[in-house]
């Protein structure tokens, strides 16, 4: 097998299972020939229910020797309603019914629509939603960049949750000088690419941030970007919560929010833009439509006050990653209105007043440090976990 990974005795130990919360270890070639047995003869199950076909050539499984995952091209599928086990250990009365329906639809967005490339070899991700023009693309890598500043220069690992293929390549200075970057994300083709980007020096996890197979004060530094709107409203916090929980002491973690239409200013800047496409739109009505629409993506931003400490659990500081939306990006910036100076001087303003402009801005940045007494004495609730499941 030429998968190229560090072995994954490496970093087993940051490693937990999604189910039980216990620790994890790789099978022998002996278990592994019992469990491809299993699933020869229909006896081994997905926990959400549906029955395992395909055989193994690695795989992980729980200290608790119940639930089992797979190793797939150098990627570990560590989501809970993918974890393997055999009738007897299946939690009847647990409800089983595998992602929920907008994880799911976010899922197959990516897998099958903003992972994919354009003709011009670009994702569809960026394409929709990143203004690529050469006039700002000294914005956005600035802003990009300025991520970094928050972030402890090295360490072991550097989590990027959600972190799709690592679509530009100034992500990759976050961790430049960092053993692993962990890229965990619900997209295995996300994290296909995200390999053939980082090889060897990345971890690459199919996980469900709202519920990280990582064990609380493992992490140097966590970053996501772009995602936790993404995320149905009721787990918004539960992903920052969990990013909270795998930090090490005094670490920080970073989420780049939107606040949607909640920005004012952007909803006033983008006021003609925004009539010019009714009215587009009121002439295409009367004419057929095109084909190839992109797919639906679930979107939810919550108001600032929602993000309170008492909510959290922790404190965290409101900064800015970016003033403007990429919509008035497009609208207004221009190479020959100057467009690459006015950016300029937005970004002046950002790094001046960052908290003014994460608050009136389009995407606010929150920064938040792990407090040394925040820390678990011993992972003590992960086995209480592995109990209750016993006992039901
Ligand atoms: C807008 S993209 C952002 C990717 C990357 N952070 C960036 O800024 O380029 C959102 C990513 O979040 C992932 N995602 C959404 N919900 C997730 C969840 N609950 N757990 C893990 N990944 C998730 C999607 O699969 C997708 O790759």
């Amino acid at each position: 097998m030429s998968e190229q990974l560090p072995s994954v005795l490496d970093f087993l130990a940051i490693l937990s299972c999604p189910i039980t919360g216990n620790d994890l270890r790789e099978l022998n070639p002996e278990e592994l020939s019992a469990l491809n047995t299993l699933v020869e003869q229909r006896e081994l199950f997905h926990y959400e229910g549906s029955q395992e076909t395909q055989a193994f050539q690695r795989a992980l499984t729980s200290s608790c020797g119940k639930f089992y995952y797979r190793i797939e091209q150098g990627v570990l599928i560590l989501l809970k309603n993918l974890a393997l086990t055999t009738a007897e250990h299946l939690n009847q009365e647990e409800d089983r019914s595998g992602l929920m329906k907008d994880k799911k639809d976010v899922q197959d967005f990516y897998n099958q629509f903003g992972w994919n490339k354009t003709e011009d070899g670009v994702f569809h991700d960026a394409d929709e939603f990143e203004d690529l023009r050469p006039v700002s693309q000294e914005y956005v890598y600035d802003c990009n960049m300025r991520v970094k500043n928050y972030l402890r220069p090295k360490g072991d690992y550097l989590l990027d949750a959600a972190s799709g293929p690592i679509q530009f390549d100034e992500y990759l200075e976050y961790s430049k000088d960092y053993k692993y970057r962990i890229c965990m994300d619900l997209s295995f083709l996300a994290l296909r690419q995200a390999r053939e980007k980082l090889g060897n020096r990345g971890i690459y996890l199919v996980a469900d941030i709202t519920n990280m197979p990582l064990k609380a004060g493992t992490i140097d530094a966590v970053v996501s970007l772009n995602t936790i709107y993404h995320i149905t409203k009721d787990e918004q916090v539960t992903a920052v919560q969990e990013m909270y929980r795998v930090l090490k002491p005094e670490a920080t973690g970073i989420v780049v929010y939107s606040w949607g239409r909640r920005s004012h200013l952007n909803n006033f800047l983008a006021l003609p833009h925004k009539i010019v496409r009714k009215l587009k739109a009121i002439v295409r009505t009367s004419m057929p439509q095109k084909e190839g629409k992109t797919p639906e993506l679930y979107f939810h931003a919550h108001p600032r006050s929602y993000f309170t400490s008492e909510r959290l659990g922790f404190d965290m500081k409101l900064s800015v990653w970016r003033l403007v939306s990429v919509p008035v990006m497009k609208y207004y910036v221009h190479g020959w209105l100057g467009g690459k100076a006015l950016l300029r001087s937005i970004y002046r303003l950002e790094d001046k007043r960052p908290e003014w402009c994460g608050k009136v801005g389009e995407y606010p940045m929150f920064v938040f440090q792990k407090k040394v007494e925040d820390m678990p004495s011993h992972s003590q609730p992960q086995e209480n976990k592995e109990l209750e499941l016993t006992l039901n």
